[in-house]
């Protein structure tokens, strides 16, 4: 199936290459979503606010399937994700489905030449992940990860920063998520059970911070992990902290938890030549620039520029970034290789925890499955 062309860009009508401006000279493109239970919404919004039409949703699940399709509004609905694609009206789609079905429906995108923004974990194996990697390449069409947190408007200023060397060479950096789902009793379903989900908080919130990691800092040469069930009746851990050292000899540290209270997600960067510390903690996504520009500073007092962010959250800036990559505007931010990576680390972290014991990426198991 071909997409749509978009027209030429046109300055002179005040086109600009990555949106924004009041006319937009793209025909909107037609999306699917395939899996309409607790992160779909994140992906309605954000197709939504950056004008995307969605037309097609699926889900093997019918109750939740017309409930979604009458609250959005949505005409075609499916129970399953291959009779969408067989009907040729989506030009691309959001894989947002449990893990264990991102790797047969990113297979049957491809299949049908529709572009694929993929929930994370990419897969639970990575040879898995290759295949699907693979067959997008294969097929001409973009494959996408959603580690939404690279298009946080702070990770993006930090990107920027560091790429311009405003903290000089990276000496460690901590990166934290955890939450409580909401303060339920209970972990959500899905979550719960190794056979559903592959893993606990070190695979499902972890894999997003070993993704910053490596966006952040270089690719990770060695982990050491802790992990602990402490607070929920689940067969998986609810809290892991995990070492890095990255191939540059820089450090870093992993947080993850579902046995937060609230939800905390924040990362600190500390360079020769400054620090930047960003946290979501206080409800006002805060960054700060710590450095030592000023003669006579002390100890504890030091420079400081703020950053707050306002705007499109991280899952809406995400898409989008999609929506741009289809249309030819700017490269993918996140890519299947992105995201098998920061899988292969999670799996090298479960392999140190496992046997208490640091354990070389290279060396990383290679499946979560069996
Ligand atoms: N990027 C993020 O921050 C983020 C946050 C939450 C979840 N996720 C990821 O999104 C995915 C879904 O998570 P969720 O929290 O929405 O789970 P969920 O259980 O709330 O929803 C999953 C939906 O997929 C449907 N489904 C199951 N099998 C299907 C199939 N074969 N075809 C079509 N639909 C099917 C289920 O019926 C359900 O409605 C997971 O991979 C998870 O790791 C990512």
């Amino acid at each position: 199936m071909s997409v749509r062309p978009a027209p030429a860009i046109d300055p002179a009508r005040g086109d600009t290459p990555y949106g924004g401006a009041d006319i937009d000279p793209h025909p909107p493109l037609r999306i699917g979503i395939i899996g309409v239970g607790g992160i779909s919404q994140a992906h309605r919004n954000g197709y939504l606010a950056a004008g995307a039409e969605l037309v097609a949703i699926a889900d093997s699940q019918p109750q939740a399937l017309q409930a979604r399709a009458q609250a959005w509004g949505v005409e075609r609905s499916y129970t399953d994700f291959r009779a969408m694609f067989a009907d040729g009206e989506v030009d691309a789609v959001s894989i947002a489905a449990p893990t264990a079905v991102h790797a047969p429906a990113t297979l049957a995108a491809a299949d049908h030449g529709v572009h694929v923004l993929c929930e994370k974990p990419i897969a639970l194996d990575l040879e898995q992940g290759r295949t699907m990697i693979d067959a997008c390449r294969h097929a001409g069409v973009v494959f996408m990860i959603n580690h939404q947190l690279r298009s946080h408007g702070a990770a993006e200023l930090a990107k920027r920063m560091l790429e311009r060397g405003d903290l000089g060479d990276i000496t460690h950096l901590r990166l934290r998520q955890a939450h409580d789902w909401a303060g339920s009793a209970a972990v959500r379903m899905s979550f719960s059970t190794r056979a559903s989900s592959g893993g606990g908080t070190l695979l499902d919130n972890g894999c997003h911070l070993m993704d910053l990691a490596r966006y952040f800092g270089d690719d990770v040469e060695e982990v050491y992990a802790r992990t602990a069930t402490r607070k929920f009746a689940v067969e998986l851990e609810d809290t892991a902290h995990v070492s890095l050292r990255f191939m540059n000899g820089a450090l870093g540290t992993v947080e993850v938890a579902w046995t937060a209270t609230g939800w905390e997600e924040g990362f600190w960067i500390y360079g020769t030549h400054g620090a930047l510390e960003y946290t979501n903690r206080s409800g006002v996504p805060l960054m700060r620039h710590v450095h030592r520009a000023s003669p006579g500073t002390t100890w504890g007092e030091t420079d400081v520029s703020e950053h707050r962010f306002a705007g499109d959250a991280p899952h809406a800036r995400h898409i989008r970034a999609f929506l741009a990559a289809i249309r030819g505007e700017r490269p993918v931010v996140c890519s299947g290789e992105d995201g098998l990576e920061a899988v292969r680390l999670v799996f090298a972290a479960y392999e140190s925890a496992e046997r208490n014991a640091p354990i070389r990426v290279a060396d990383a198991p290679t499946t979560l499955l069996g």
